[in-house]
């Protein structure tokens, strides 16, 4: 019985220090999540434009060029060497470039180019998230 019990308070002890560990190195070095927030951020606020039906160029502009440098930053922040990691950060970039280029003038083509930035963001969350 007292083992059991060691052994069950062992393993909590163990937990705690993991979740402890996890955090400490989340404290220390806050640019993955700086990265990806600063990202979602700019998003949002394109998001935002087409709800509300307002998409100026110049702002709109601002915001994929936003998206495009900050997306240059994750595989250095992240460190992460994996190849699948590595393309679909690449792949976020390319379709980012690809929107910056097309320099949307209306929500219309402005929907059209946030499309494949968005899919590049899931299909990562959804390895590696
Ligand atoms: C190459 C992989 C990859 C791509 C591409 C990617 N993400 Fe992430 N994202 C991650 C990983 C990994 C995490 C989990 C980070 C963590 O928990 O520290 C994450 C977490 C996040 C978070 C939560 C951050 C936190 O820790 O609170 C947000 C918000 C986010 N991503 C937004 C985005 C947006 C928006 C895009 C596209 C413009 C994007 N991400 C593209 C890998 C990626």
């Amino acid at each position: 019985m007292r083992v059991a019990l060691m052994i069950l308070l062992g393993g909590v002890i163990g937990i705690l220090g993991t979740v402890q560990v996890m955090n400490t190195l989340k404290d220390r070095n806050p640019m993955p999540a700086a990265v990806m927030h600063t990202m979602d951020y700019h998003m949002g606020q394109l998001g935002k434009a087409l709800k509300a039906k307002q998409c100026d160029a110049a702002v709109v502009k601002h915001h994929l060029e936003r998206v495009q440098s900050t997306a240059a930053d994750i595989v250095p922040v992240f460190g992460v060497s994996e190849k699948e990691f590595v393309d679909d950060a690449g792949q976020l970039q390319t379709h980012a470039q690809e929107a910056v280029q097309a320099a949307p003038a209306d929500c219309a083509a402005l929907a059209v180019v946030m499309k494949p930035i968005g899919q590049a963001c899931k299909s990562c969350h959804q390895k590696y998230r």
